[in-house]
């Protein structure tokens, strides 16, 4: 079976992390903070915070921004749940605008006239690693004062117009382990604010700044030196993955047929963390799923219910909008692997298996 995903380890990963068992210090420390320099630098951003997951990234950049009840916060509702929950985490309340059938991502044309008074922010996600269109999104944050925080969690290294995610807003980057580049668990919270880099960092660790005085609420939402070895290993092969999955993504656009191969616009610097083609029609999916798998190629469904179709955000009364497009997607979209780990005859028999549906 060719998988989906494939986590790439090295020796320089397995070197770092017996320097780590060898230290005998496996919680957050030197080792974290090294990773969180590298991780600016990547991004080209002043400050980089660790934390224990993408999820509890979102979580504390929506706390150290003073979001909570009574708050509104636009996001996508074609999304991983992570992106949605932690607007729930907070009190606040999910505002769904539909996405743009081509590209995946919120549609920007739509987000105006979903901000009222009690819009705090805008959460776009870079869903499969494609860049939101952020000149956009910043305009509208400006005019409308609020906030922006980048779920890059599935982007890191992706650009627009030259400038990397998690660089407009704040970013909110995974290391989970099928992630571009992974920790195995792990996080990233970016921004050039180094006050509300110093609010994360509480908000991450009880809220102490002295050892044992409290000055606010905060959770244990700290990465070990353990995960952060990994992430360092990998870091420093981040272009060079990239790079793989811009090669692979490029042969398969070339040679796809039966299916809508996703198209990236001029400006906008994919990091394929998802290659995801379209059926034409939803009930052609099942049958293409079950299909490739026989043939031995590994698929996903990301995702097949949208967040405002999620039972939990029904009870909670948030699925009042439809969302028809996001909603179309949800029956049609197939990933298909992209990882650097695909050898030539991998590529190969993905576009013979593909062209055969
Ligand atoms: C778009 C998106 N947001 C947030 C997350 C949450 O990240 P984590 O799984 O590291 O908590 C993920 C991870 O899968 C994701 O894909």
């Amino acid at each position: 079976m060719i998988p989906i995903s494939c986590p790439l380890i090295g020796d320089k990963e397995k070197q770092l992390v017996m320097q780590v068992l060898d230290s005998g210090m496996l919680a957050q420390g030197p080792v974290t903070a090294r990773l969180e320099e590298r991780f600016a630098s990547v991004c080209g951003v002043e400050f980089a915070v660790a934390t224990s997951s993408g999820t509890s990234a979102l979580h504390i950049a929506l706390l150290a921004n003073g979001i909570g009840k009574g708050d509104e916060v636009i996001t996508t509702p074609f999304t991983f749940i992570a992106s949605v929950n932690s607007i729930l985490f907070v009190g606040a309340k999910p505002v769904f605008v539909d996405v743009d059938e081509e590209t995946f991502n919120i549609n920007v044309a739509l987000i105006e006239e979903a901000i009222t008074p009690q819009t705090k922010a805008i959460l776009p996600v870079h869903l499969y690693g494609y860049p939101c269109d952020m000149d956009a999104i910043m305009d509208i944050a400006r005019r409308h004062n609020l906030i922006v925080i980048e779920d890059s969690a599935q982007a890191i290294g992706a650009e627009y117009n030259g400038k990397r995610v998690g660089s407009f807003g704040i970013g909110c980057f995974s290391l989970y382990a099928t992630k571009n580049i992974m920790s195995g668990e792990g996080g990233m919270i970016t921004t050039n604010d180094g006050e509300l880099a110093r609010r994360c960092r509480m908000i991450r660790n009880h809220g102490m700044e002295r050892r044992y005085y409290h000055d606010m609420l905060g959770y244990n939402y700290r990465m070990t030196d353990l995960h952060a070895a990994i992430g360092l290993g990998q870091i420093e092969r981040l272009d060079e993955f990239t790079a793989k999955r811009r090669a692979n993504a490029a042969y398969l656009n070339a040679r796809l047929k039966s299916v809508i191969t996703p198209k990236v616009r001029p400006g906008y610097g994919h990091v394929w963390h998802q290659y995801t083609v379209r059926v034409r029609e939803a009930c052609q999916r099942d049958d293409a799923v079950k299909r490739l798998g026989d043939a031995g190629i590994g698929t996903g469904i990301f995702y097949p219910v949208t967040a405002n179709k999620q039972a939990h955000l029904i009870e909670m009364g948030f699925n009042v909008a439809k969302m028809p497009v996001a909603e179309q997607l949800a029956n049609k979209v197939i990933s298909l692997p992209i990882h650097p780990g695909l050898e030539q005859a991998d590529l190969a028999a993905i576009v013979a298996e593909v062209n055969k549906l």
